[in-house]
């Protein structure tokens, strides 16, 4: 007999440039374990990324689905770029393809960030999520619906810098805390004129560096939070849009 959607549980796996994180969720996106974590292979091939997610969720649960978030520009699961796994290994590689048949399950693959988005909204107006990481992921949704491949991260900020080189993992190694701060308001006030979004969540590992205080409007999230997504990428565009506005009263006119 067919599942139905309900009832299925998740593998969801998020693969980051330094590590990649994966945990069971049920389709409410509730974590039925502790996402597990392994250090990103070296070179980050599709081959030892695959290898890598069958050895860490090898001891996991059983699940139905898979769904992945990857760090790059990703269309009906065609990897099409990879920043900072390496673009020359992942063009054009067919991720969900090549990890539905290594793993035995169906699996869907989107944008890291856009998964993110899909796990952390509320679903009103104009959502605009972000993360610090090795590079900078964005995510744009209006009333929870994903607009896909937004890729702020490879948009020049300064003559010489995208925002990905300007505010992404490097940069912060490179100047510390305190001038990546600063930076970091720049982009903030950038992105606060240019969307003028309704809620701005900031996700990734260096998210936890922020050290000033944020608009009461900016939510910082976790990857935890972030992970969720995994859930709504098996629930359907018109289920997520139902979860997302509020419930329509008939009114009868006569
Ligand atoms: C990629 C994005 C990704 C971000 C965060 C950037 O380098 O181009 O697609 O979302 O890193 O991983």
């Amino acid at each position: 007999m067919k599942k139905i959607v309900s009832q299925i549980n998740i593998l969801s796996v998020d693969i980051g440039g330094s590590h990649i994180k994966a945990t069971i969720l049920n389709s409410k996106g509730e974590l039925l374990q502790e996402y597990q974590k392994v250090a990103t292979p070296s070179p980050a091939t599709p081959e030892n990324v695959i290898a890598a997610i069958q050895t860490l969720v090898e001891q996991f649960p059983k699940y139905d689905h898979i769904s992945v978030g990857f760090p790059g520009y990703v269309k009906n699961g065609v990897v099409k770029t990879a920043a900072n796994l390496g673009t020359k290994y992942w063009a054009d590689y067919d991720l969900n393809k090549n990890l539905a048949l290594a793993l035995g399950k169906p699996a869907k693959v989107v944008n890291d960030a856009d998964m993110a988005g899909l796990g952390v909204v509320e679903g009103k107006g104009l959502e605009l999520v972000i993360t610090l990481g090795t590079g900078f992921g964005s995510a744009l949704l209006l009333d929870g619906i994903l607009m896909p491949h937004l890729e702020m991260a490879h948009h020049p900020i300064t003559k010489n810098a995208t925002y990905d080189q300007y505010i992404g993992d490097k940069a912060l190694d490179k100047l510390g805390d305190k001038k990546w701060n600063r930076r970091l308001k720049k982009v903030l006030s950038i992105l606060k004129t240019v969307f003028n979004y309704d809620t701005l969540y900031i996700g990734g590992g260096n998210a936890r560096k922020i050290n000033f205080k944020l608009d009461k409007n900016i939510k910082i999230i976790t990857n935890q939070d972030g992970i969720k997504g995994g859930a709504r990428l098996w629930v359907k565009q018109v289920d997520v849009q139902a979860v997302a506005l509020p419930s329509a009263k008939k009114t009868s006119k006569k």
